[in-house]
């Protein structure tokens, strides 16, 4: 059994439902699983807590959120010495041809930036909720979807997230751990 963190940001609440799904397989094959929120991580937090670091990061506005990658930052060296995972959620992912690709052109320049070399990285579609966004949210993701081509209708919360390639990636990765 290992002692494993989610850590998550998120701005509307995506990463925290992709963040818990995480903490549920981990459970499901016996390992302990603590799925904690950027801001409310102690200040005392430390990756030696932990045998498992796996970070679940929202891109909002060109950038993932502050207070994770601060910690991660500051903790880069022993983050990248242990079994450690990036799960990326973005809009970019929900493109099934050029996806990969951008999403890549996010968590790549971030990677570099905080010095973390995780085992796996993992570009995972996100959601455009927009019963949950302000006016000016609504207006922005709406010309954005439109202009793509894709369904923006902003009375409905669209969900690109998949969570069986999702389950399939987590139990990959938890295998590879001895
Ligand atoms: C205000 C806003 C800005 C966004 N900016 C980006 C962006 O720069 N790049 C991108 O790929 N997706 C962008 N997205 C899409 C989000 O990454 C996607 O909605 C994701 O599911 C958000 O997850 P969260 O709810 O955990 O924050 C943006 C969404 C919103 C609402």
């Amino acid at each position: 059994m290992k002692r494993i963190l989610v850590l998550y940001g998120t701005l509307h609440g995506q990463a925290a439902k992709v963040a818990a799904r995480i903490g549920e397989r981990c459970r499901a094959v016996g390992h302990q699983a603590d799925v904690i929120r950027d801001r409310d991580l102690p200040g005392s937090a430390n990756p030696d807590d932990y045998d498992v670091i796996l970070v679940v990061a929202s891109f909002n506005n060109g950038r993932y959120p502050k207070a994770l990658t601060k910690w991660i930052a500051a903790h880069a060296k022993p983050l990248s010495a242990m079994p450690s995972a990036f799960f990326a959620i973005s809009g970019a992912a929900c493109d099934p041809t050029t996806g990969e690709r951008d999403a890549a052109s996010q968590s790549g320049p971030f990677l570099t930036k905080v010095g973390w070399t995780p085992r796996r990285i993992e570009h995972v579609a996100g959601a455009f909720p927009f019963t949950k966004y302000s006016w000016f949210e609504k207006w922005v993701m709406k010309t954005i979807l439109k202009r793509g081509g894709h369904p923006h209708d902003t009375k409905v919360d669209y969900e690109y997230t998949d969570w069986p390639k999702l389950d399939r990636a987590v139990t990959g990765f938890l295998d590879t751990l001895t």
